[in-house]
């Protein structure tokens, strides 16, 4: 009887245990996130007058590397001017395949760390293969939840956001959870494909305006801190947090 009750009660404390634990990080594989039982709100179909994108298949992740991504995007001229510094810590948020975070990886140094955050776990199994290829060791990839990133408070300089932030289904929880977790001067940055332009060769949907995405971000605690302009088909906008709209939110 005594052994019987002894039982039930480990297997009670382990279930418990393993419901509160919020992170525990896993040397050589993704971060296994556990959060405690919370309820989670439901997925959008819109915000702010904006219909929100279907997530992009895992699938589709080749498009992502694809050889001329360089000519049409310019992603190098975008990363020249994303103020990376070697040691800073920088969110590749909607990660993929890793197309940006194997770069990021290289660009912050030994000192330096990329957490790159997908809810793909298919695109985050492609993201290994490709650091393992590469021996790129200071790249953590994080499964994150439709709503919760996951990442710790803090602590980030740099969010990266390519392409990712018109499919958020729960886009206002995740700008929470992204600037809580961002250093006081910490920014993301934000690329979109340029809505008011109609030579942009991408579906309607999956494109932005400018002026959509200050209104979503104004409202989320965020200002515009510079705009890189010349990209050719992408908007690049930098954003930190307001500390106005924090003061406002307070009272
Ligand atoms: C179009 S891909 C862009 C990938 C990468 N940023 C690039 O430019 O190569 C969008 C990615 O965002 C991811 N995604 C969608 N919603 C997400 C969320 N709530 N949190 C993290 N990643 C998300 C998708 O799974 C997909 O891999």
């Amino acid at each position: 009887m005594f052994k019987q009750l002894t039982l039930c009660f480990t297997l009670a404390a382990i279930t418990a245990f393993s419901c509160l634990l919020i992170t525990a990080p896993v040397q050589g594989q993704e971060q296994i996130q556990q959060i405690a039982p919370r309820k989670i709100p439901p997925a959008r179909r819109s915000y702010m007058g904006r219909e929100i994108a279907q997530t992009m298949h895992y699938t589709g992740a080749p498009w992502l590397i694809r050889e001329n991504r360089e000519n049409e995007e310019r992603c190098s001229i975008m990363l020249g001017n994303l103020g990376v510094k070697t040691g800073m810590t920088i969110c590749d948020m909607g990660c993929g395949n890793g197309f940006y975070s194997l770069q990021l990886g290289n660009m912050v140094g030994p000192d330096g760390t990329i957490l790159a955050v997908d809810v793909q776990p298919q695109m985050l199994h492609l993201l290994r293969a490709r650091m393992e290829k590469e021996a790129i060791e200071n790249v953590t990839p994080i499964l994150g939840s439709f709503h919760n990133p996951h990442l710790p408070k803090n602590s980030i300089d740099l969010i990266l956001m390519v392409d990712v932030y018109h499919e958020l289904s729960h886009p206002e929880v995740m700008l929470k959870y992204m600037r809580d977790s961002l250093k006081e001067d910490g920014q993301i940055v934000l690329l979109e494909y340029r809505e008011e332009d109609p030579k942009v060769p991408i579906k309607p949907l999956h494109k932005m305006s400018k002026k959509q995405i200050l209104k979503e971000y104004q409202s989320n605690g965020f200002k515009l801190t510079k705009e890189f302009d010349k990209l050719p088909w992408q908007h690049m906008m930098f954003f930190g947090k307001d500390p106005e709209w924090e003061e406002k939110a307070s009272k």
